[in-house]
C-alpha cells in the first residue's frame, strides 16, 4: 500500500463515527465520542501500546514506560464542534498511530517513551470550556468548577463522565503525569488558507476567549405591544452582533456570535431574554482587550436606549501562545524548511506549551474551511503529515 492508501484505510475506520448529513457530531462523552474512544483503544492495542485513562478522561497510549520520563507525546482530540469537519482533532491521532507504524518500519531504537494522547472536550462544545482535558491536567482549570459545568440539557460534566464509567474523583491537576512529558507535538489540520504546501510548523496561537452575553427585557405580545413601548432584548442582541463585527474589522481582529438561545422562543412573543456567546480573537492581547471593551461599551449604550438589560461574563480565556522557538526552528529545518505560521485557532498544544516544550505541525487545508463539514485535506497531504510526524518523533525519541 502507498502511504496515502495506508492513511485512507485507517481514516475510513474512524470516519463513520458521529458523521451525519450535517457534519460531524462527536461531542464529548456522547455515544459518538465513546465510540471514538473505543476506536482509540483498539488501535492502541493493535500497536502494543499500554493505555491509561487519566482522572480527567484523557486517553494515553504508551510505547515504553512513561515513568522513565522525558517522554515524547503526540496526539490531539477526538471531539468535534456540532456539525464540524472530520479532520479537526482526529487527524492528529490517526497520524500519531500511523507515525508509530512508520517508526517501527524504520527500525530505529527508541530511547524515550512515546505517548499518544487524546485530550477530552478540546472544543468545549458540550460543557463550554475549550481544552477542558488539558486545562484540568495542567491545573489551568479548577476541578470543582469543571465538575459543575453543565451542557445544554443541564447534565453536569461529572455526571456525564460517571455515566461513561470514568471515576471523577481524580478530576484535576496531574503534576506527575505532566512532569513525565519531555516534549509535546500536536499535528493538526490547518484551519484557514494560510498553508500553501503540505506541511507547516506553528509559530503562535492568537489570544482568544469566550464570553456569555445576557440580554434581558420585557416579554410581551407581538400584536398588541406598540413599537414604542417595547423592551425587546432581541433588538439589543441584533445590534450586538453587528457591533462585534464592526469593532473586529476596525482592529483586524475576529469576533463571532455563533450560538444563541432565546426565551420563550415564540414567533408571536417579544422575547423576555436572549443569551448569546461571543468568541473574540486577535493577534495580541491588547487588541483583544480593546475589542472587548469597545463591544461592551457599544452594547451597554444601546441597551440603555432599548430599555433592556445587558450583562457579559467570560467563560474562558486563552492567552497568546508563542511556541518554543528552538523546537519550532529545529522542526522546520528538519522538515526541509517547512513554513512557520501562526493560527487563530485554539489547541491543547497551546495549554501544554506553558509547561512543556511544545510544537505543532499543520497539514494543508485546500478548502480553508474548518468547524464545518467542508473541512478537508487530501490523503496525499495527510500522508506527508504522517511522514513529517514520524521524522519528528524519530528525531526527538530515537537520538
Ligand atoms: C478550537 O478549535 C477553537 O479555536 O475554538
Ligand atoms: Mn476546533
Ligand atoms: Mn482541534
Amino acid at each position: 500500500m502507498t502511504s496515502p492508501d495506508r492513511f485512507a484505510a485507517l481514516w475510513r475506520s474512524l470516519a463513520p463515527i458521529g458523521r451525519t448529513p450535517n457534519g460531524y457530531h462527536r461531542l464529548s462523552w456522547t455515544d459518538a465520542d465513546l465510540a471514538c474512544r473505543e476506536w482509540f483503544l483498539d488501535e492502541a492495542a493493535d500497536r502494543g501500546l499500554r493505555v491509561q485513562t487519566d482522572g480527567n478522561g484523557n486517553l494515553w497510549g504508551w510505547l515504553g514506560d512513561p515513568a522513565d520520563g522525558d517522554a515524547v507525546v503526540t496526539g490531539s482530540h477526538l471531539d468535534s464542534v456540532p456539525g464540524g469537519g472530520g479532520y479537526d482533532g482526529p487527524l492528529g491521532i490517526v497520524s500519531a498511530f500511523l507515525a508509530l507504524d512508520l517508526l517501527a518500519k524504520r527500525g530505529r531504537t527508541r530511547r524515550r517513551p512515546i505517548g499518544v494522547v487524546a485530550f477530552t472536550e478540546e472544543e468545549g462544545s458540550r460543557f463550554g470550556v475549550a481544552c477542558l482535558g488539558s486545562r484540568l491536567l495542567t491545573g489551568a482549570l479548577d476541578p470543582q468548577r469543571a465538575a459543575g459545568l453543565r451542557d445544554r440539557d443541564g447534565v453536569r460534566l461529572a455526571e456525564a463522565m460517571k455515566s461513561a464509567g470514568v471515576d471523577t474523583s481524580g478530576l484535576g491537576p496531574d503534576p506527575d503525569r505532566l512532569a513525565r512529558i519531555g516534549t509535546f507535538i500536536e499535528l493538526h489540520i490547518e484551519q484557514g488558507r494560510a498553508l500553501a504546501v503540505p506541511v507547516g510548523v506553528a509559530s503562535a496561537i492568537w489570544p482568544h476567549g469566550r464570553w456569555r452575553m445576557e440580554f434581558t427585557g420585557q416579554g410581551n405580545h407581538a400584536g398588541t405591544t406598540r413599537m414604542a413601548d417595547r423592551h425587546d432584548p432581541m433588538l439589543t442582541f441584533a445590534f450586538a452582533v453587528l457591533a462585534a463585527n464592526k469593532e473586529a474589522r476596525l482592529r483586524d481582529g475576529h469576533a463571532t456570535v455563533g450560538r444563541v438561545s432565546v426565551e420563550p422562543n415564540a414567533t408571536n412573543a417579544i422575547p423576555s431574554s436572549v443569551t448569546a456567546w461571543l468568541d473574540a480573537r486577535a493577534a495580541d492581547q491588547s487588541t483583544v482587550d480593546a475589542l472587548l471593551a469597545a463591544i461592551e461599551g457599544r452594547i451597554t449604550e444601546r441597551a440603555t436606549r432599548d430599555g433592556t438589560g445587558f450583562a457579559i461574563e467570560a467563560e474562558s480565556a486563552s492567552p497568546v501562545v508563542e511556541f518554543h522557538t528552538a523546537l519550532r526552528d529545529r522542526l522546520a529545518s528538519l522538515l526541509g524548511g517547512a513554513p512557520v505560521l501562526p493560527t487563530g485557532a485554539g489547541h491543547d498544544a497551546g495549554v501544554l506549551a506553558a509547561h512543556v516544550p511544545t510544537a505543532m505541525l499543520f497539514v494543508r487545508n485546500p478548502t480553508g474551511v474548518s468547524h464545518a463539514p467542508e473541512e478537508s485535506a487530501t490523503d496525499v497531504d495527510c500522508a506527508a503529515g504522517v511522514e513529517a510526524l514520524a521524522t519528528v518523533l524519530e528525531e526527538l525519541a530515537c537520538r
